[in-house]
């Protein structure tokens, strides 16, 4: 996650409430970036039980949006506003995805990311109550999203008659997303120990 919203800000001088707004802030950007994937989606898969399903995943991810935004609020700030996040980069490594499957595998590679992240959170000793809360209920959520969207990615490549699409798109993408998220991992590690 964390390189920084705005330049010069030194983490080591942030209070602990402006960390967590900052990872907060980080989550929040996350959702909603996710929540425009699912945009995307919906206009590709067209049948009923695609449509039933995108619609809960991009319902999920707007209230994600909503948990962390809610987080923020109740801390007494505002978020801070991504123009250098996670999926910001990702997406200038990546380019636009040029098919279905390119689209459905950068989505599973964002989901598995942002599931990595809540869990790891998850498990930092002093998380307070309310944090956990929503971690567990995103984590969950997360997992579902994950699970079918990897499969109808797979079901796409099948029918399309190209199985080995799916795989080398995961791990072009898996690839990238490691690069990407290393450049960010210190600064995200001294977020969290606030
Ligand atoms: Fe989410
Ligand atoms: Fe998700």
């Amino acid at each position: 996650m964390p390189e920084m919203p705005q330049d010069n800000i030194d983490i080591s001088q942030m209070s602990a409430t402006d960390k967590q707004v900052m990872i907060f802030s980080f989550y929040r950007d996350a959702e909603l970036r996710g929540a425009r994937l699912l945009f995307n989606l919906l206009h590709h898969l067209k049948d009923a039980e695609a449509q039933l399903k995108m619609s809960r995943h991009l319902a999920d991810e707007t209230r994600h949006a909503w948990l962390w935004t809610k987080r923020i609020a109740d801390l007494g700030a505002a978020p801070y506003m991504m123009d250098d996040g996670y999926q910001r980069r990702l997406g200038l490594r990546t380019g636009v995805p040029k098919d279905l499957i390119d689209l459905l595998a950068l989505t599973v590679v964002v989901e598995e990311r942002a599931r990595s992240r809540y869990m790891q959170h998850a498990q930092l000793p002093n998380v307070d109550p309310e944090t956990l809360q929503v971690l567990k209920a995103v984590t969950e959520d997360e997992s579902w999203h994950l699970s079918w969207i990897e499969r109808q990615m797979r079901e796409v490549a099948r029918q399309q008659g190209k199985p080995e699409r799916a795989e080398q798109a995961l791990e072009r993408y898996r690839a990238i997303d490691r690069e990407v998220y290393a450049t960010l991992a210190a600064d995200e590690e001294m977020l969290m120990r606030a």
